[in-house]
């Protein structure tokens, strides 16, 4: 029979003789009768604690060995433990040794690192109680996010990773080729001298998308409902604690719902995320709030009680210019909002999460609708505390002539987007849509303060390690 995990056996319902576990020591003390190990296998924050008589035959010549990091298998008896926070224990009669661990050298040590040296050892880190309970929070909250679409009715689609089209605008891609650019000298050449991308693998430049949402839009104006979940891929060269280069996006995308509807998704949204983390990663949140953020659980509560503030962005500018003071980009109309603002709204305004909503079309993405003002685009932001902006999202521009002028107006070939600008010519209807950053996500559910540790392995300016 399979070993069960750590998990398991603490949730039996009986002591059990005769049982088995597996995993690594988290730590060992002895006394003269007894030697204690913490056995933590990842499947839960808890270790089961390991008892151990040195004088037991077979186990004194092993235990100098059981140091911290060693993978293990031990076998014994599960007992109610006496003593506090742990419902059993092992009674050990036979231990043996997968993999030793020289505790000298190895990096991950009980007492607390920093979150910039674990960075360094990516690898291991998560053996450390914090990182493993950072990736069963992610993995529960992957499955919240397609649990919510499945029981609304969302069809989960998938879109290409590669791509010719750069959905924001704003030249923001990687590359991706299958020239060798290292050889300038062979690289073939048009006339002008410039690389020929039409002797590339595709015929043509392409890059790594940015978002899902304009072939999200084709599989929506097919489908009603549909929702991606994928990397994303931003060449911006941000430095700062909630930008990353790769990142995971949710981008739901739905036929005849207009700005409002799409808000109102998104609050149910990320509403009801919040609560199923609530509900199911209580544990590991009680780490976060303990170790990582005292604010936690309030922030969470502000998160899934409150109704979120809808705010126009010029009565947002009403708010934020008076205080201009206080901020280092200065707040006027037109003005695209910084981090700086969006955080003052929420934490200082109104104490609880912001829609912000109707943002000048200078600021704006060129697919989002116009306005009848023709100065302000069906655009929001939903902004929650601590993060600023977790998501993006609009109603589409479902005109045809209009959004021919906005790429113009932008610069943007329409030649290249003769597919998307199909949709406004055959059958074209309403719809809205928005990203969500997952990494995001993850920062405010966690409490986590930067993008690099709710992820294994970030992908941030100057560091790919791994
Ligand atoms: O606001 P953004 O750029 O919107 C879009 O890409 C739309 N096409 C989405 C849509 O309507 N389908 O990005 C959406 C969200 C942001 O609100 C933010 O949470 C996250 O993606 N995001 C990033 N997360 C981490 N690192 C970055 N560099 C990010 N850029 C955007
Ligand atoms: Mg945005």
């Amino acid at each position: 029979m399979k070993t069960p995990t750590v998990k398991e056996l603490l949730s039996s319902g009986s002591p059990r003789p005769g049982a088995a576990a597996q995993g690594w020591i988290k730590t060992r003390r002895d006394s003269k009768a007894l030697s204690f190990a913490e056995l933590n296998d990842g499947s839960c924050r808890a270790s089961l604690q390991l008892l151990i008589e040195p004088s037991a035959p077979g186990l004194a010549e092993l235990l100098p060995r059981l140091t911290v990091g060693a993978a293990v298998r031990a076998e014994g008896d599960l007992v109610a433990s006496p003593g506090a926070g742990q419902k059993y224990e092992l009674k050990v009669s036979k231990l043996e040794i997968y993999g030793d661990c020289d505790a000298e050298k190895y990096p991950i040590q009980k007492k607390k690192t920093s979150d910039e040296f674990l960075r360094t050892v990516a690898h291991l880190r998560p053996r450390t109680n914090k990182y493993a309970a950072m990736l069963r929070v992610r993995a529960e909250l992957s499955f919240a996010i397609h649990d919510y679409f499945r029981r609304n009715g969302f069809f989960y689609v998938h879109t290409p990773v590669i791509t010719a089209s750069d959905c924001e605008g704003a030249g923001q891609m990687f590359s991706v080729t299958s020239l060798d650019l290292t050889k300038a000298a062979e690289l073939p050449r048009t006339p002008q001298g410039e690389i020929d991308f039409s002797r590339d693998l595709f015929g043509r430049k392409t890059a790594l998308t940015v978002s899902g949402q304009m072939e999200g839009e084709t599989l929506a104006t097919a489908l009603g409902k549909i929702y991606t979940f994928g990397p994303t891929f931003r060449a911006e060269n941000s430095n700062t604690y909630r930008h990353a280069a790769e990142f995971w996006m949710v981008e739901p995308e739905m036929a005849f719902y207009d700005l409002h509807d799409d808000m109102d998704l998104a609050e149910d949204f990320v509403k009801s995320i919040t609560r199923h983390v609530l509900e199911h990663c209580a544990s590991d949140l009680e780490l976060f709030a303990r170790f990582v953020e005292p604010a936690l659980m309030d922030n969470l509560r502000s998160v899934t009680e409150n109704s979120y503030e809808r705010l126009a962005y010029t009565d947002a500018v009403k708010i934020l210019e008076p205080e201009n003071a206080r901020f280092e980009n200065k707040v006027g109309w037109g003005v695209d909002l910084a981090s700086e603002h969006e955080r003052f709204l929420v934490e200082k305004h109104f104490k609880k999460p912001v829609i912000l909503y109707n943002k000048p079309r200078t600021v704006a993405a060129f697919y989002m609708k116009l306005n009848d003002d023709e100065r302000t685009v069906r655009g929001m932001d939903l902004l929650v505390p601590r993060i600023g902006e977790l998501i993006g999202g609009s109603e589409r521009e479902n005109r045809l002539d209009v959004l021919e002028r906005k790429m113009d107006d932008a610069g943007i070939k329409k030649e290249d987007y003769w597919w998307y600008l199909d949709l406004r010519r055959f059958g074209s209807v309403p719809h809205s849509g928005f990203g969500l950053g997952f990494e995001r996500m993850m920062m405010l559910v966690t409490g986590i303060a930067n993008i690099r540790d709710v992820t294994a392995y970030p992908r941030v300016p100057g560091y790919a390690e791994f």
